[in-house]
C-alpha cells in the first residue's frame, strides 16, 4: 500500500453503488494522476469487479468472512478477491465488528493470498492490540464521530497521537474527516492517511472532495 493514502469506503450509500461506484472510483483515479497522491477506493461486495475493471488505483473490499471456501452462503472470503484481481480489504469496520480472531485469519490468510489488510479499531488500544497481528495498516475511528461533520482531527487529537504512539503499523484515522484541513492535521500529527466515507459519497461533486482531501496529505508533506 503505498502511503500516505486517502482511503474512500463506499459503505452502502445510494450515492456510491452501482454506476455511481464506477463515477466516485474514476474520480478518485483522477485525482490520483494529477496529484501523485495515493488514492484507494472500496466499494460495497457486489460492485467491487466492476470498479475493478474501471481504474487502476487500489481497489479494497469492506469486509470479509473468515472462512476457507466452502458452503457458506453469502459469504465474500479473501480468495474471491484473489481471484477478481482485488488489492485488499478493510476489516472490523465499527459498523461491521468481528471478533479478534476473525482479524487474525483475515490478516494471516491475506498475507498468503498476497492481499493486504486495513485493520479498523475505535479507539488507540484496540489499535495497538489489532497492529500486534501485523496488519498493513490501522485505521482509527471513534464511532461516535461517524457520519458526521465533526473530525477526529478537531475533536480528538489525542486519539491520534496515541495511536500513532502505540500503534505498531501504519495508522489512518477516520471519522468525521471531510476538509483538506482534516487531512492536513491528521498527517501533521503522524497519520498516514484517511479513511473517509460521506465527505466523499455524499459530496456534490465527488471528484472536488477528494481532490480537497488530496490536498491535505500535500500540504502536511514537508
Ligand atoms: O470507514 C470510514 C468511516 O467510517 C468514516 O465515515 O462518513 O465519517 O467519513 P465518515
Amino acid at each position: 500500500m503505498d502511503l500516505p493514502a486517502v482511503v474512500i469506503n463506499f459503505k452502502a450509500y445510494a450515492q456510491a453503488m452501482g454506476a455511481r461506484a464506477v463515477e466516485i472510483a474514476r474520480a478518485a483515479e483522477k485525482v490520483h494522476e494529477e496529484t501523485g497522491v495515493s488514492v484507494i477506493v472500496a466499494p460495497n461486495a457486489a460492485d467491487l469487479v466492476k470498479v475493478r475493471e474501471a481504474v487502476d488505483i487500489p481497489v479494497f473490499a469492506q469486509h470479509v468472512d473468515a472462512y476457507q471456501p466452502g458452503a457458506h452462503t453469502g459469504s465474500v472470503l479473501l480468495e474471491m478477491l484473489a481471484e477478481w484481481g482485488i488489492d485488499g480489504t478493510i476489516i472490523n469496520h465499527s459498523e461491521r465488528q468481528v471478533n479478534f480472531s476473525w482479524v487474525e485469519y483475515t490478516v494471516h490468510r491475506a498475507r498468503q493470498l498476497d492481499l493486504e489488510v486495513i485493520a479498523c479499531a475505535a479507539d488507540e488500544m484496540i489499535a495497538r492490540a489489532v497492529s500486534d497481528l501485523q496488519p498493513n495498516a490501522v485505521a482509527v475511528e471513534p464511532p461516535e464521530l461517524i457520519g458526521t461533520d465533526v473530525s477526529i482531527s478537531k475533536a480528538k487529537p489525542e486519539i491520534i497521537r496515541k495511536a500513532v504512539d502505540l500503534v505498531r503499523a501504519p495508522v489512518l484515522v477516520g471519522a468525521g474527516v471531510k476538509t483538506t484541513e482534516d487531512v492536513k492535521k491528521a498527517v501533521e500529527l503522524g497519520a498516514q492517511g484517511v479513511l473517509v466515507a460521506s465527505g466523499v459519497t455524499k459530496a456534490k461533486d465527488p471528484y472536488k472532495a477528494i481532490l480537497g482531501l488530496a490536498e491535505g496529505i500535500i500540504q502536511a508533506m514537508p
